[in-house]
C-alpha cells in the first residue's frame, strides 16, 4: 500500500490486504522485503514486547518510540499506529498532540479504537488530514468494560450496535476498519455494508483483509494459542534451535573458526 487510496482500491478490486503489527526495525525490514500490504505499530507492543498482561499500559511515548523503529526499518512501509489507551478521549488538544508525535514519528495513520462518544473527535482528526484506522468488536482497550478478551456481537443487539458503529465510522470518514473476535457472519455483513474495507482479526474470511500479530503468526510464542491465529512458521524452534547450535559449537570451540576470526 502507497496511500490510503490504495486501500479502497483493493475493496473494489477485491483483493484482500494483509496487514501484520510490526514492533521494532529489524522486523520492519523483513516486512518490507515480503508481499504484506501494511503495518500496525499496535498497542499489543506493550504485550509482545514488554511482556504486559493486557494494552492499557502502553503510552503515546511508547507507541512514538516504536513506530520511529518502524520508519527506520521499513522507510517506505504503510505505517498505522495505535492511539494508546484513553489518549483521544481526554482534551481536543491533547488528543491532537498524540495524534502530531504518532504522525511525526513516521505514521502513515493512526487507528482508534470504539466509535460511541468520540464521534466529534475523530471527525477533527479526519479533518485535520490524519487518515484514521476504526477498530470495533472486541476493543482490547476496554477490557474491563467488556468483561474480558471476549468474541463480541454473538447476541442480535450486540451485533446491531457493533453494525451502526460501522457505518457511524464511515460517515465520520475513516478509510478502513479492524473488526476483531466477532462472529463470520456479522463481520461479513459489515463488510458488505461498507464501501470502506474491513480487516479481520478473529473475523472469518470474508472481510476485506486480515491483520495479526507478527510474533504469532510466526509462532514465536508456542504457548499463545487462540483460535483465530495460524502459525505459519515454527519460529520458536526456528530460533531455538540456532541458539542451541551455537551454544554447542561455542562449548566445541567449533565456533568461531579462522575464517571469522581476525589475526595479527
Ligand atoms: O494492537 C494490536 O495488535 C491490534 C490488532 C490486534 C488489530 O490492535
Amino acid at each position: 500500500m502507497k496511500n490510503v487510496f490504495d486501500f479502497a482500491k483493493a475493496k473494489i478490486e477485491r483483493r484482500p490486504i494483509s496487514m501484520v503489527t510490526c514492533y521494532d526495525s529489524t522486523s520492519a525490514a523483513l516486512v518490507a522485503r515480503s508481499n504484506v500490504d501494511c503495518v500496525l505499530v499496535g498497542d499489543s507492543v506493550a504485550m509482545t514486547m514488554h511482556g504486559e498482561k493486557d494494552t492499557l499500559r502502553a503510552t503515546t511515548d511508547l507507541l512514538a518510540l516504536h513506530t520511529a523503529a518502524v520508519r527506520r526499518g521499513g522507510p517506505d512501509l504503510f505505517i498505522v499506529a495505535d492511539m494508546p489507551f484513553l489518549a483521544h478521549r481526554g482534551s481536543l488538544d491533547k488528543t491532537m498532540d498524540a495524534v502530531r508525535r504518532l504522525m511525526q514519528a513516521g505514521a502513515n495513520a493512526v487507528k482508534i479504537e470504539g466509535v460511541d462518544g468520540s464521534e466529534s473527535t475523530l471527525r477533527h482528526i479526519v479533518e485535520s488530514g490524519v487518515p484514521v484506522m476504526g477498530h470495533l468488536g472486541l476493543t482490547p482497550q476496554s477490557l474491563h468494560a467488556l468483561g474480558g478478551f471476549r468474541v463480541q456481537g454473538k447476541e442480535e443487539a450486540a451485533a446491531a450496535h457493533i453494525s451502526e458503529q460501522a457505518l457511524t465510522l464511515q460517515s465520520l470518514g475513516v478509510f478502513a476498519l479492524v473488526l476483531e473476535c466477532v462472529p463470520s457472519q456479522l463481520a461479513t455483513a459489515i463488510t458488505k455494508s461498507l464501501t470502506i474495507p474491513t480487516i479481520g482479526i478473529g473475523a472469518g474470511h470474508e472481510t476485506d483483509g486480515q491483520v495479526l500479530v507478527f510474533q504469532d503468526l510466526l509462532g514465536l510464542n508456542p504457548d499463545f494459542k487462540p483460535r483465530f491465529v495460524r502459525k505459519f512458521s515454527d519460529g520458536a524452534g526456528f530460533v531455538v534451535d540456532a541458539l542451541n547450535r551455537y551454544t554447542s559449537e561455542t562449548q566445541a570451540r567449533s565456533f568461531p573458526t579462522e575464517k571469522e576470526s581476525f589475526e595479527i
